[in-house]
């Protein structure tokens, strides 16, 4: 196999455009630009920038993008791609971000290795979240999501980037450091998300996250089989029961010297290395998809990986229950009746509802584990899909403070995520007969009661769940996001736990 990603050399550069040297600029474009921050774009293309606006071949609409020759006004760099970015007043980091991603994407595109991005005034974006920005936008281009192909693929990789029109200084290399190590995370999860079912039974995810992990100096353990079961994780088991492969819990720990007190952020994602549904077969039409249903799993790895690369001074634990779905002789069946970890029965209804399943050990774990707030992130529903489509995800907590820590972290992130109700009321669609409760709801309300019954497993803690079914895949292809594993909720951890001395409301010990 090949590699998925590499890693450039991203550096800030003081130079005007026009002595940057390099293959490619990539230059930021507004609507109704007139380029006057940049001296010389107009003459170094020989008219073409504005002659392409004024035919309308080019209007600076968010994410298209136009190559032009720029040597005509002496500009070292031959070539620049302006890639759109809305009006300038209402570009944003996360505009910024996918402007990068698109012009680095451009450039391998035409087999360029070195490009240059200029940040440009009149913008609202701080100097730090915009070389951040771009860190991690020139670093998640750098991504290739067929390395299983053995013929007419040859995939071109960036080797250096520069980010110009920013100056330089200490707390900037410290952003775009930043930025590198987010970036390299979200493209780590989007590897594992894309990988084939068959190459990452839940044995093998366990082994390249404690791989990944203990690279970053993270503490880890892998639990096993006969662990789980003497944990009695009835849940996690009762879903791995159908399948020949047999499960895994991921423990991983980041225990920093001089962490802020009295906080442990507790990480778990959903891994389910393949969910068929199991006895509750899903349809065959996109089955393959599912292969997906680890994304969250994934997004924890990646996000405690950069968090122990940071040093970050918070306690963190990441808990990713790992293990197929599938039918078979011994799986279990709708109406059966399990236990869980913490003593709660479930009456499980429908046998692909099963995220919420090993997540309800996992939580249960984190606690035992000594978190004090928890996030899960889980490919939950397909009705989270229906209500709010392919870019956003739903953010389902309480209290209102931590819903509001971690929507902000999204935020920061550009992980679009938007607020959903848990009112009690929803409760009452899991009520079961012969069992604590159901595992289903049915299909009004799909999303809310699932969370409400992962909710069940959180205690009394601060807790949010993040449903990415809908995000964590893309579909189709956009000029800042190829087809295939996203990435999705990385960079929202590690924004939180960046975030940690403000929410904790506790001091440094
Ligand atoms: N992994 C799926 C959810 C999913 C669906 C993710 C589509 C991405 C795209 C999950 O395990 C599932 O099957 N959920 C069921 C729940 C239902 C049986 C209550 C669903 O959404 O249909
Ligand atoms: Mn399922
Ligand atoms: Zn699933």
């Amino acid at each position: 196999m090949q590699m998925t990603h590499q890693t450039p050399r991203v550096r800030l550069d003081r130079r005007t455009a026009g002595e940057l040297d390099a293959d490619l600029v990539v230059v930021p474009a507004f609507e109704r630009d007139t380029f006057a921050d940049v001296p010389g774009l107009a003459q170094a293309s020989g008219g073409e920038v504005l002659a392409a606006r004024d035919r309308g071949a080019f209007s600076g609409k968010p994410f298209e993008s136009l190559v032009v020759g720029s040597q005509g006004g002496g500009w070292r760099t031959p070539r620049a791609v302006l890639v759109g970015a809305g009006p300038a007043a209402s570009c944003t980091t996360d505009v910024l971000r996918r402007v990068a991603i698109t012009g680095a994407l451009v450039a391998r595109q035409q087999r360029f290795r070195r490009v240059a991005v200029l940040v440009r005034p009149g913008t609202a974006v701080p100097p730090a979240e915009a070389a951040q920005a771009v860190a991690e936008g020139v670093t998640i281009a750098n991504y290739d999501g067929a390395p299983l192909k053995t013929a007419d693929h040859d995939p071109v990789w960036l080797e250096e980037a520069a980010i110009a029109g920013l100056g330089d200084g200490e707390a900037l290399a410290a952003a775009v450091a930043r930025g590198v190590v987010l970036g390299e995370a979200t493209n780590q999860a989007r590897t594992l998300a894309n990988e084939p079912g068959n190459l990452l039974t839940p044995r093998i995810f366990a082994e390249r996250g404690a791989a990944l992990a203990t690279a970053a100096g993270l503490g880890v353990e892998i639990l096993d089989e006969a662990r789980i079961a003497e944990l009695r994780m009835g849940l996690l088991l009762s879903i791995a029961q159908g399948s020949h492969e047999p499960p895994r819990l991921l423990v991983l720990r980041h225990e920093p010297a001089g962490a802020v007190s009295n906080i442990t952020l507790g990480l778990i994602g959903k891994g389910i290395t393949f969910d068929t549904g199991g006895i509750s077969i899903k349809p065959a039409e996109n089955m393959d998809k599912m292969k997906d249903d680890m994304s969250g799993g994934a997004a924890v790895i990646a996000a405690m990986s950069a968090i122990a690369r940071l040093k970050l001074p918070v306690r963190c634990i990441g808990l990713v229950p790992m293990t197929e779905n599938m039918p078979g002789g011994l799986a279990i069946k709708p109406g059966d009746v399990v236990t869980s970890a913490e003593g709660k029965t479930v009456e499980i209804l429908n046998t692909d509802a099963e995220g919420r399943l090993v997540l309800g050990d996992a939580l249960w774990y984190a606690r035992q584990l000594g978190a004090t707030h928890l996030v899960d992130l889980a490919t939950l529903t397909g009705a989270c899909v229906v209500a709010l489509g392919k870019t956003t995800t739903g953010l389902f907590g309480r209290p209102q403070t931590w819903v509001d820590a971690v929507l902000d972290a999204t935020k920061r992130a550009g992980d679009r995520a938007w607020p959903m109700p848990i009112f009690d009321d929803y409760k009452e669609l899991l009520k079961s007969e012969i069992a604590d409760f159901t595992n289903t709801g049915g299909r009004a309300g799909g999303a809310i009661t699932g969370a409400l019954f992962i909710k069940e497993f959180a205690g009394d803690l601060p807790w949010v769940h993040l449903d990415i079914a809908g995000t964590a895949w893309a579909e189709d292809a956009k000029p800042y996001q190829p087809k295939g594993a996203t990435g999705v909720g990385v960079r929202t951890l590690v924004q939180l736990a960046m975030a940690a001395p403000g929410w904790a409301g506790a001091k440094t010990a």
